[in-house]
């Protein structure tokens, strides 16, 4: 997990990926660039003022998707970081993410766009990174999940021009 003891907001991703696994550090590859600018850029927070974590703490061998089992496995570890993270508002990236954390089988255009709560924790669901990089078009409907996130947070955008 990247951040502090303890944060307002916790990204929750799927898994490390080869630059992930190499570092120990989640989202350090492209789709971590774009999630520190939707960080920074977007939100107006450094990143190390947020928390990032995977659901897998280990990368699938090729990069394949986790298995129900593998995500089952890594549940403990990921409740506790949670717990330890203490945030008020959890950001799931993908439908992995987005699926395990809500416990839902639906697809992410059906989780996305609202509020959720999970053990008295606010959930927003959104597009992972690596999905906004193949399709930038769906930029705008993450943008519409993060400003939901943030106004849950009390955050208004960055001013332009900085
Ligand atoms: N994708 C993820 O879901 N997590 C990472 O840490 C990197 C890429």
């Amino acid at each position: 997990m990247d951040g502090q003891d303890k944060v307002r907001v916790l990204f929750v991703g799927e898994a490390p990926g080869f630059h992930e696994d190499q570092q120990g550090v989640p989202f350090v590859g492209k789709a971590g660039e774009l999630l520190t600018d939707i960080i920074e850029k977007g939100m107006g927070l450094d990143r190390r003022e947020v928390g990032i974590a995977n659901v897998l703490k280990c990368r699938p061998p090729e990069n394949r998707d986790p298995l129900p089992a593998e995500k089952r496995l890594c549940t403990t570890w990921l409740d506790r970081q949670i717990e330890l993270a203490d945030p008020e508002v959890l950001i799931a990236l993908g439908r992995h993410a987005a699926g395990h954390l809500l416990e839902n089988d639906s697809a992410l255009a059906r989780l996305r766009g609202r509020v959720w709560l999970r053990d008295g924790r606010k959930v927003i669901a959104t597009y992972h990174p690596a999905y906004l990089l193949r399709s930038p078009s769906e930029k705008k409907e993450c943008w519409k999940d993060i400003q939901i996130a943030m106004t849950e947070l009390g955050l208004s955008p960055p001013s332009r021009g900085r």
